[in-house]
């Protein structure tokens, strides 16, 4: 298989990248103001938003299969136009594609998500995700799009956020409830849907729903650190706009893949 990952300086990029080179398959990935820090990937630079230089490196590689990444926080030529971008250059060179989406797509509610609910975002990050998803499906209605959450593991921005709050540096939501999976079980799931047909969102997030503050608890047994000096606060309060509680009900990425997607207990069981 000839691999394309686009944002494979990334931390989920990264981790593909290194089970499609683990797997046999041949590689290029890309980066933009980050390094791709894996052996055996061909590296390219590109940038997404930049929609003729993506075609070029996609008619360029000729891959056979596209996992697209690429976000920015705050920035929407990026998020969306870039994803649109991709997949263009994807479906023009005839190749499978599984896009990376977010739970931020959703307003947030108690009740779980189920993977066809439409987006419901209700601020600017979770409306460039949800313009993404829109863009893709037109463009390449054949697309995976993969809808998951919190990234965790070794390296993870979540797991560092958490420390930093452990050590005083910064506040963990106790309001705000997501579904964490951890790096290698996703980019797992992700190869595994690049050789089905699946189209369209798939839910793909662990099976624990916890808060923010609860992560940092977890983090705290598992890494044996007194959590006394967390520190906690609410959204409200620290006057964010963000979705407060999003669960993604991932049944159907269970019962299709092999892979099984564990939830942050027992990933953080000491
Ligand atoms: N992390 C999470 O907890 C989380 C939760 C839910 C969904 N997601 C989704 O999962 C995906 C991967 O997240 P991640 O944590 O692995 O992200 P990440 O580590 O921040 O990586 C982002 C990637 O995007 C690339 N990129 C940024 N601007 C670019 C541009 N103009 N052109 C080309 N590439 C560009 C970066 O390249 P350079 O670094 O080389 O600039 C990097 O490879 C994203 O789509 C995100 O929305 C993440």
């Amino acid at each position: 298989m000839r691999l394309l990952v686009v944002g494979a300086s990334g931390f989920l990029g990264a981790q593909v990248c290194r089970q499609a080179v683990g797997a046999g398959w041949s590689v290029v990935g890309t980066h933009h103001s980050g390094r791709v820090e894996v052996p055996g990937v061909e590296t390219r630079r590109l940038d997404v938003t930049d929609r003729a230089a993506v075609r070029e490196l996609v008619a360029r590689v000729r891959p056979e299969a596209v996992v697209g990444t690429p976000y920015r926080y705050g920035d929407w030529a990026v998020t969306a136009d870039g994803a649109a971008h991709v997949a263009y250059a994807a479906a023009e060179a005839g190749a499978r594609l599984v896009h990376v989406s977010s739970d931020a797509v959703h307003a947030g509610r108690p009740e779980p998500y189920a993977d066809d609910e439409p987006p419901s975002p209700i601020f600017p990050y979770g409306a460039a995700k949800a313009a993404a998803e829109t863009a893709v499906r037109v463009l390449d209605p054949g697309a995976a799009l993969v809808r998951t959450s919190l990234i965790v593991g070794e390296g993870s921005k979540q797991i560092q956020l958490c420390h930093d709050a452990l050590a005083g540096r910064a506040s963990l939501f106790t309001d705000e409830l997501r579904c964490p999976i951890d790096v290698t079980d996703l980019a797992a799931a992700v190869l595994e849907l690049l050789r089905t047909d699946y189209a369209g969102p798939l839910n793909v997030a662990g099976p624990d729903a916890v808060s923010r503050a609860e992560l940092g608890l977890l983090v705290a047994a598992h890494a044996g650190i007194d959590p006394a000096g967390m520190k906690t606060t609410t959204g409200a309060a620290a006057g964010v706009l963000r979705p407060a509680e999003v669960r993604l009900d991932s049944t159907r990425a269970a019962g299709l893949l092999g892979t099984r997607l564990r939830g942050v207990r027992e990933l953080l069981t000491r």
